[in-house]
């Protein structure tokens, strides 16, 4: 990793950790740190602190943690070098020369190339006599000729080579072709066209570049869609489908449909607002891509069961980012593409208007499955919206739909609110107990992976670990802890590891923030190392602690030895106690 130390140093004074964390979510002042909702991981109380004197985060319920490029490699999904690159960027900090060899960059406008090449090669082949059935599929199915010029819509004509042929000529070589994913590997380690006989829907970056393709059969065949693998230009979790077109007029709300095809009819319908996922599940990733175009998403996937569990998943999701979501519900049709095509343009445009609100919807899901005319199907009802009223966190809804049910029940609307009640403090008890579960499990399993001799010497470790954090805030201690233990004294592999990285920094009087350690740590124990700073960071650092944390491991030490008599060789045993008495004076 040869970046300049230099230009690292830069970085670390210009990029202050909650300038940067504070660009991406929401922090709240708590004594000298900060707090927030930690972006890693789904909550809903605040659990990542940021603490601006070590410019470091550490989040208490997935244990992530490490420095400002940490926070952005993650955030960003971005590795070591482009974080680099990235924050620089933002502060107009100049990056090194040497820093720009990473080959991925160099590839992108090559891809983009291709891909841009490609796609206009499928797009006239739609327009010629081969791609005939392709253009009279694309016709049948309503869209005209306006829509698929304006997608740019194309046809893969059959045969293995068409395109590799077309590209070679413009001058592309085979390995490109792979690099950008136009091309596939056989068994045989032939290369061929990855799209044959099928409709091409080009993906366009909001640069509008081509990043990538979808490709449909015209018949029944099998997989009905086909899309460009991962590629360094193309994160399928990082895209949607028609963002480039749905972005200007997103401002209002968006709204998110399941496949290329409705994205399509729904846009053609007049509503140019619309996106899609690009064949994966949606991810938390885009839905803060959404967050950044607007505050409410429709979400209008297909009305069998999946689509309703890909709500479910989907309305959680945006939750998390703060978008507001309604959901559309399809009477009559399987997607908003049969809808329109049998309904109409107008129709949908109230279907659209009339979205539920994520309590309706959970509330007519509900009512949908019990007999509200029984008595048991009352009480099934009543007890399953009381149960998720309680789960609403404003006050003012809950109100507000107490009143709804108390109407459409009968029953009092005290009786329904105090029901409530009921539940929510239940919840509260089974929250608490919960979070705390999951923070012990998380943090056990977490451990040991990285230390793992952490758990069998719980007490070596954080005498251990006190000493790290001491060490890290208090140099001026380094010449007496190095007089009293060294790193053969550590028990654990990590902790020893870290408490050599530390001193050898402190030794060559190197000054000692985490950013400091991002190049010699790989981030996973940069996470680990913030946490041992944050977790010690209240413990007063006195002498008499320092000495405490000393006196624990040695004894720990000799414990640890004489647990292990029988693996020793009588010198080895015989040095050990020597040590150990020296060590103890
Ligand atoms: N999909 C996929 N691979 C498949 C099937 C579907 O990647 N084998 C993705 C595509 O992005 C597709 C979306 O999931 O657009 C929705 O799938 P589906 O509902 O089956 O397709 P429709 O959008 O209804 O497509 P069509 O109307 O063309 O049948
Ligand atoms: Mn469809």
């Amino acid at each position: 990793m040869a970046i300049a130390q230099s230009f690292i140093d830069t970085l670390k004074t210009s990029c202050d950790i909650e300038t940067v964390i504070s660009g991406y979510l929401p922090l709240k002042r708590q004594g000298r740190n900060l707090v927030g909702l930690c972006p890693f991981h789904s909550e809903k109380t605040p659990s990542m602190v940021v603490y601006t004197d070590t410019q470091s985060f550490h989040c208490f319920g997935c244990g992530t943690g490490g420095d400002v490029i940490t926070f952005v490699m993650k955030m960003e999904n971005l590795g070591y070098i482009e974080a680099l690159k990235f924050l620089a960027e933002r502060n107009g900090i100049p990056f090194p020369e040497e820093g720009r060899n990473d080959p991925s960059l160099d590839l992108k406008p090559l891809i983009y190339e291709i891909n841009r090449t490609a796609a206009r090669y499928y797009h006239e082949m739609l327009k010629s006599e081969a791609g005939k059935k392709g253009l009279d599929y694309l016709t049948d199915r309503g869209l005209t000729s306006k829509t698929i010029v304006k997608y740019g819509l194309g046809f893969a004509p059959e045969g293995w080579s068409n395109l590799k042929n077309y590209l070679r000529k413009k001058g592309f070589t085979e390995e490109q072709m792979l690099k950008a994913a136009v091309l596939t590997r056989g068994k045989n380690q032939n290369s061929y066209d990855l799209f044959r006989n099928r409709i091409i829907f080009p993906i366009i970056d909001l640069r509008k570049n081509v990043i990538g393709f979808g490709g449909r059969v015209l018949d029944d065949s099998k997989p009905k869609y086909l899309n460009s693998p991962d590629t360094p230009v193309f994160k399928k979790s990082r895209n949607l489908f028609s963002l480039n077109f749905a972005k200007i007029a997103a401002s209002q709300r968006l709204i998110l449909a399941e496949g290329y095809m409705d994205v399509i009819s729904i846009h053609q319908a007049g509503f140019e607002n619309a996106v899609a996922t690009l064949g994966t599940a949606l991810t938390p990733e885009q839905c803060r891509l959404i967050s950044q175009y607007t505050k409410e998403v429709v979400i209008a996937y297909d009305s069998d069961g999946a689509g309703r569990n890909a709500t479910d998943r989907a309305m959680a999701l945006l939750k998390d980012v703060g978008v507001e979501t309604k959901i559309l519900s399809i009477p009559d049709a399987k997607d908003p593409d049969e809808y329109i095509k049998k309904f109409g343009a107008k129709r949908f445009s109230l279907l659209i208007e009339g979205s539920d609100n994520v309590i309706d919807y959970r509330l007519s899901l509900f009512r949908k499955k019990y007999d509200l005319s029984t008595a048991d199907g009352l009480a099934g009802y009543l007890n399953e919206s009381v149960e998720y009223l309680s789960k609403v966190e404003s006050p003012i809804e809950r109100e507000v739909y107490a009143g709804y049910l108390a109407k459409e029940t009968g029953i009092l609307k005290e009786t329904v609110l105090s029901n409530i009640h009921v539940h929510r403090r239940r919840n509260q008890k089974r929250n608490q107990k919960e979070s705390w579960k999951k923070i012990q499990n998380d943090r056990a399993a977490f451990r040991d992976r990285l230390n793992p001799k952490r758990g069998a010497n719980l007490t070596a470790a954080l005498a251990e670990e006190g000493i790290i954090a001491f060490l890290f805030q208090h140099s001026d201690y380094l010449t007496y802890v190095l007089s009293k233990i060294n790193k053969s004294s550590f028990i654990t592999e990590l902790n020893r590891e870290l408490f050599c990285i530390l001193t050898e920094k402190l030794q060559n009087n190197n000054s000692v923030t985490l950013i400091d350690f991002s190049g010699d740590l790989p981030p996973e124990k940069l996470s680990r190392f913030s946490e041992i700073i944050a977790v010690n960071n209240e413990i007063p650092k006195t002498k008499q602690v320092l000495d405490d944390y000393i006196r624990t491991l040695l004894g720990q030490q000799y414990k640890n030895i004489s647990q292990r008599v029988g693996e020793l060789s009588d010198q080895e045993l015989y040095d050990a106690i020597e040590q150990i008495k020296k060590e103890k004076k």
